[in-house]
């Protein structure tokens, strides 16, 4: 199996003091599933924000199938995570005034291109939407607003997956599931998917776990 991330010696620092993430490096094989688990502060998001090129990097180098991502300048970074990353937050951030169906094809609408009605229905299918299409979000609960947001992710089918805890704002048992969901649509995508979450038990859902502390990597369970 190739590997889809490779990350050397990465850094972010915020300012002289804060040094988020500090000398980090690992790879992913392509259609794997990671979670990131540690403390509050630990840098989890600012390194899934690196990943998705939200941010760049103090120093270090992100390789995605093999291009280094960190040196792009921001207008190649924004074009490249629009196209080919899904981002799934805690809080679902659908627009409130479009329907169901308008906020899942939102990525691509935004950028002019065909909808894949084929694929759509797949992503429908395996998420459980096919009722809600014509809803507006506030009309979900938040487990369905979440199933959307996963669609809406993988809509664009992204080469990467990245999730900053999915299911912080949702019960356990609607948690479980919107993960379970989640994983289940990438294992059929063969989408790699990188999640944080502060849930143990979560984490073991994915088939490595690794665990920041300080900005550090400190383990790295296979
Ligand atoms: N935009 C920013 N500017 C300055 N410092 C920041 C910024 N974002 C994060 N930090 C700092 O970087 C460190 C890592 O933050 P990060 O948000 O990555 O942690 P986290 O592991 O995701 O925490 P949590 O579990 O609470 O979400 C913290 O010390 C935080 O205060
Ligand atoms: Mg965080």
């Amino acid at each position: 199996m190739g590997k889809l991330i490779q990350i050397k010696n990465l850094v972010k620092k915020y300012d002289d003091k804060t040094v988020a993430v500090n000398d980090v490096s690992f790879s992913v094989d392509e259609g794997s599933v990671v979670s990131i688990i540690g403390r509050s502060g630990s840098g989890k998001s600012t390194l899934l924000q690196l990943l998705g090129l939200l941010d760049k990097p103090t120093s270090g180098s992100i390789l995605l199938n093999n291009q280094d991502i960190s040196q792009f300048d921001d207008t190649k970074r924004a074009l490249y995570r629009r196209k080919k990353i899904g981002i799934i937050y805690q809080n679902f951030n659908l627009l409130p005034e479009y329907s169901i169906k308008d906020n899942i094809c939102l990525p691509l609408l935004l950028d002019n291109e065909k909808i894949d009605q084929a694929y759509f229905e797949e992503l429908v299918d395996l998420l459980g939407l096919k009722q809600l299409l014509s809803k507006q979000p506030y009309q979900l609960s938040g487990g369905e607003q979440q199933r959307v947001a996963i669609a809406r992710a993988f809509i664009i089918k992204p080469i990467l997956i990245l999730a900053d805890e999915p299911t912080g704002n949702l019960d356990k048992a609607n948690g479980d599931r919107v993960m379970d969901l989640m994983l289940n649509t990438a294992e059929i995508l063969k989408t790699t998917v990188i999640f944080v979450t502060h849930d143990n038990t979560l984490a073991k859902c994915a088939g490595r776990i690794l665990e920041m502390s300080d900005g550090i990597l400190v383990t790295s369970t296979m």
